[in-house]
């Protein structure tokens, strides 16, 4: 018998202010047509001010706690991916616990940027098999918005705001095997040589305000392909499989183009990629299960599917992770 993380419900939270591309027309100098062409982004939501990356990481939980019908005194463990909290301590993972009246129990932030959910996925999963939990309430939530120089047009018009939450369940009844239902395989990876090419020029220990992204984007652009296709690459041969075997790829929605070649890479139709960064905009950490989400309460993703989940993020981090949802 194999004790496997399942993913047992999912829910998301997305801020109620839409803001377009022909909005942002009005704040600095760029077009719809440039930004559709280069990133797939036409909208992204952008939060208010009381839409705190904790109260929509609250918002998030709740919506896959009422999804699958969760007590949250049956959970055991909260992970938070974010690189937004609310506060530099304590996390918001402990905010999240006590807004949800969950008892004693594991709960912290994991920052690993756009790659947040993957980590956590990766780790959720390493605590359900050690038997360190048994249900694990693992969110991805971001206010990129309050990070973004507004005047900064290289970046300010890719991201967007929200949270996606997935709750994990160990179940005892696998047989180890690639037909298990659950986390069947992560691999995460680190590259601390490019930190500089995607950061933050602030923080508690330098100067004291939380600073602003910075990116050299054709960089990032470059590294994400070729991380992408290797790691996808990577996750098919480890695991034995055909791009025949993937039902979906879930990939972190940060550009249409950096999307497709992986999809093309992988050998898997568009048709079976879960795409919304045309109109969530690029949510760091909360794109995966916000994606994931939208896949799953449209239909599209059924029980028993095989998906493919990766992401790359400042760092450099990337991962993938293989689930039978
Ligand atoms: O999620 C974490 C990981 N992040 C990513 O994966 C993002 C990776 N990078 C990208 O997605 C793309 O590099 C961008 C979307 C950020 C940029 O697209 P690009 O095709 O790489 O454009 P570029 O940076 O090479 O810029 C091309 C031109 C430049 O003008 P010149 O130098 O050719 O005259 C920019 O100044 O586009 C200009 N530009 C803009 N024009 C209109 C840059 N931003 C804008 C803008 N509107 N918002």
């Amino acid at each position: 018998m194999t004790v496997r993380a399942v993913i047992t419900s999912c829910g998301a939270y997305l801020p109620e202010e839409i803001v377009t591309n022909r909005d942002l027309e009005k704040r600095v100098d760029t077009s719809d047509e440039w930004i559709v062409q280069r990133t797939g982004i036409r909208q992204r939501h952008i939060a208010g001010a009381h839409e705190t990356t904790s109260f929509m990481a609250f918002k998030a939980a709740q919506d896959a706690m009422m999804a699958g019908g969760i007590d949250p005194h049956t959970i055991d463990a909260v992970l938070v991916c974010t690189s937004t909290p609310n506060h530099t301590f304590p996390s918001v993972a402990a905010e999240l616990q006590a807004m949800l009246d969950i008892p004693p129990c594991a709960a912290f932030d994991l920052q690993a940027v756009c790659s947040g959910f993957v980590y956590g996925l990766s780790v959720a999963d390493m605590m359900i098999r050690c038997g360190q939990a048994k249900r694990v309430l693992l969110v991805g939530a971001e206010k990129f918005s309050s990070i973004l120089n507004w005047e900064d047009r290289t970046t300010c018009v890719l991201f967007g705001d929200g949270a996606g939450a997935v709750i994990l369940d160990a179940d005892q009844g696998g047989r180890g095997t690639l037909e298990d239902r659950g986390v069947l395989f992560s691999r995460l990876y680190a590259d601390g040589r490019y930190k500089d090419i995607l950061y933050v020029d602030g923080g508690p220990a330098t100067t004291g305000s939380c600073g602003h992204v910075v990116m050299q984007g054709r960089e990032v652009f470059k590294h994400a392909v070729t991380c992408m296709a290797d790691i996808v690459s990577e996750t098919l041969a480890a695991n034995k499989l055909q791009p025949t075997d993937i039902d979906w790829l879930v990939p972190h929605q940060a550009n249409i183009r950096i999307i497709e070649s992986t999809a093309k890479k992988l050998g898997v139709p568009m048709a079976q990629v879960v795409v919304t960064v045309d109109r969530h905009g690029n949510t760091s950490a909360a794109s995966i299960p916000l994606a994931l989400n939208d896949a799953v309460k449209s239909g599209k993703i059924k029980q028993g599917d095989m998906l493919l989940i990766e992401a790359l993020g400042a760092g450099l981090t990337w991962g993938a992770a293989l689930v039978r949802f």
